[in-house]
Order: structure tokens, then sequence, then C-alpha cells
């Protein structure tokens, strides 16, 4: 393919100062947004080290390269020394492309080894990475412990999973032998993936001694995107962010407990004790966005897509600290009425005291801690004065 390429050249592709050549192996434009972030969380940490030595970057399943090349070409700048990248792909067939792709940058390394046998053979050379992009196919559950034992303190991990199943509770045996949890079916079902990968993340920095700062996560449905820093040791009451996540199908009411408090489950707003509480976890219950770092990537030079700055403003406007999130359509149907406009919602239930915001993860969502009989409530006032406008206006 390579070999054909150059004799029958296919356009170079452009993204952010990067020309390369794609080939034939795997790649989505519309990954977009997540290249986007990974740059700008290389080009955070190359503003903001204090290290005297080379940054020293992974991108372990690197495809054509392009997470690479836009690091040295946009983020590597950002220090007084280039960071030296090494850009692995499993695929042998990938290393010309590679290379080809990589010759605009000197301190790049190309190399064709499963990422198992890379990270295995950092460990024994005692080498360390200040920032690991593993964007795997499938669960990257295996290799989460490797990668983190050659993470850096302080370093980042930019990570993906295309397993939505398991954490979804749409393959239960699955969520068991991937996260060592239970994973029942919730409306917010991107979330409950995020907190279920980072459960898992935080439980195996936890073994090192070292503790994890979320520091941006989303999802499109497909693919799930976290990004963390190894924290050299954990925040004080930092086991307190694992816990369990209850949902009630038949009301919709929504408890969470710490594992560290873990206590009985008070009853959810059924009738005769007739609920039953479905729970999934135990999952990560912290914040799932660090805004520091959101409002600083926002303002940076690294050049973005359109659809990259939407994403920033709309994780920018929810920490995600609260883990009871609920869908607009669900209240709705609870209430029988037509669903509310989420932000004439967020507003009502501010105004009543309440924390609340539209979810950054999934579209038509509210984040709160007003307790389900009250956001009913309050979602039917909303309704009720939004028809009253209505008929103000015709
Ligand atoms: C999702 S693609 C990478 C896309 C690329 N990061 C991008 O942004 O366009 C995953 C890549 O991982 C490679 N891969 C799969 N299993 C691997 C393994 N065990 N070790 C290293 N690379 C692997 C595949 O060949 C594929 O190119
Ligand atoms: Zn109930």
């Amino acid at each position: 393919m390579v070999v054909k390429a150059l004799v029958d050249p296919e356009p170079h592709y452009r993204e952010g100062a990067a020309e390369l050549l794609l080939g034939d192996g795997f790649f989505r434009r519309d990954s977009r947004p997540a290249r986007d972030c990974s740059v700008l969380l290389a080009w955070h940490q190359a503003r903001t080290t204090t290290r005297e030595q080379p940054l020293q970057w992974l991108d372990l399943m690197a495809g054509c390269g392009i997470r690479a090349l836009r690091w040295g070409l946009e983020a590597g700048a950002a220090c007084s020394m280039p960071p030296e990248i090494v850009v692995n792909d499993a695929d042998g067939d990938r290393r010309s492309l590679l290379e080809h792709n990589l010759r605009p940058l000197a301190a790049a390394t190309c190399s064709n080894v499963p990422a198992e046998r890379l990270l295995c053979q950092a460990q024994l050379e005692g080498h360390r990475f200040d920032l690991i992009d593993l964007d795997a196919f499938g669960q990257p559950g295996a290799l989460l412990q490797p990668a983190l034992q050659v993470l850096a303190p302080e370093g980042i991990l930019v990570l993906a999973s295309t397993d939505g199943r398991s954490p979804t509770g749409h393959d239960r045996c699955g969520a068991i032998r991937s996260f060592g949890a239970a994973a029942r079916a919730h409306p917010a079902s991107w979330e409950l993936a995020l907190r279920q990968q980072l459960g898992l993340l935080a439980r195996q920095a936890w073994l090192l001694g070292r503790g994890i700062q979320p520091l941006l996560n989303f999802s499109d449905g497909r693919t799930f995107r976290l990004a963390i820093r190894l924290a050299r040791q954990l925040q004080p009451g930092e086991e307190a962010q694992l816990g369990l996540l209850a949902r009630c199908g038949t009301c919709g009411a929504q408890q969470s407990q710490s594992l560290l408090r873990l206590r009985n489950w008070p009853a959810c707003h059924c009738p005769a004790e007739q609920g039953r509480w479905a729970i999934s976890g135990p999952l990560w219950l912290g914040p799932l966005q660090e805004i520091e770092i959101l409002k600083e990537l926002s303002g940076s030079p690294v050049p973005l897509a359109p659809a990259t700055r939407r994403l920033l403003q709309r994780l920018q406007a929810d920490p995600g600290g609260l883990v009871q999130v609920w869908s607009t359509a669900e209240l709705a149907r609870r209430c029988g009425s037509g669903p509310p406009p989420l932000q004439r919602l967020v507003d009502a239930l501010r105004s009543r005291g309440h924390q609340a915001w539209p979810s950054g993860v999934m579209a038509g969502q509210v984040r709160t801690d007003a307790d389900l009989p009250e956001l009913l409530q309050i979602c039917a006032t909303v309704q009720g004065e939004g028809l009253l406008m209505d008929q103000r206006t015709t």
C-alpha cells in the first residue's frame, strides 16, 4: 500500500498543522475532537513542565501516526526542549507509512511491536513516559496496569475504549470480567460507561500507591474517551470516590453510596416497598472534568475543529461532580408532559437552592442533587410556565 502510495501518491490528509498519508489501515476523520484533545493535553504538559529533560511521549496504538505528528508540530514548541516521541503500532505493514509521516519530527522513533511488549520492555529498562495515548479497539483493561507502571508521576494517560456493551449493562457478565463491577441499564449510559472505566483506572492506580485526577472525559456513544493525570499520591479522601449507583426502574429514583460508608439503601418512592434498586458499580463517583484545565485548553493556540470547541464548552459547563443524572425525556414521561427546556429546568432548580447543570456528557440530560419528587414537581412547573408563555405570545 505505502509503495503504491509513493508511486501513485494519494493526496495528503490535513488536520491541524499535520499533513500526512492515511494509508489503508484504520482511520476515522470524525474522531477529530478526540485527537484535538490529545494534542491539547500534550500542549498543556509542554507548557507547564518544569522538567530539565525532554518530555517522553508515547503514541502506543498510533495507526497512521497522526496524533504523534500533531503533538510534535503543535504542542512540542510550548517547552524549551523538543519532546522525545515514540510512535508505535503493532501492524508491521504500517512501519514505512509511520516513518514517512513522522519525517518532519527529528525526535520521533517509530516501532511496530505489540503494546504489551513495548510497555514490558519500558518497565524492564526503567523508562518512564510523561504522556501515553492508548487509542485501543475494544476494552483496554489488560493494558492499564502495564501502562500505569511506566507512566511518570504527574504523567497523563489518554485512553479510548470501544466496549460500550459491558459498562452500560448490556453484557452483565462482560462487566464482571472487564471491570469487576455490576452494570445495569441507566438512561445516562455513556456517563456510566465512563465512570466504570474511571473506577477501574482508579483501582489500578491505587495498587501502585498513586492517585487519579480526571481531566476530561466524554463519549459519542461509540467510543469512550478518558484522560487522567496520575497523581504522585492519592488525594485525601480519594478512596471515597469509589462507590455504587442505584436506580429504581419503576419510580426512577436514584441513590449513590461510597463503598467506604456503605449502609442499607433507603426506600425509593414506589408505594408499599414495590421498588427494586438496580445497582451499578463499584464505579467512580467523583468529578469527570477538571474545569481549570478545560479553561486553559480553550485558550490554547492548538488549531481545533469547531466540534472540539463545542465539546470543550459543553464539558466546561458541567464539572460532572454529582453522579445523579436524569434524562429530560424520562422526566417528561413521568410528569405526563413534553420534555422541559433543559436550561430553564436547570435555572429553576438553581433558583430553588439545588445544584444543577446540563450534562456535558449526554445531550438532553440534567445533573442535579434534587430528589426525584421535587425534581418532577419543578419539571411540571417549568412546563406549565412554558405553556403559559406560549399562550401569551400566540
Ligand atoms: C483506533 S486505531 C488508532 C487510531 C489512531 N490513534 C488515530 O488517532 O487515528 C488502533 C490501532 O491500534 C493498533 N493495534 C491494535 N492492537 C494493538 C496492540 N496490541 N499493540 C499495538 N497496536 C495495536 C491497530 O493496528 C490500529 O492501527
Ligand atoms: Zn421505586
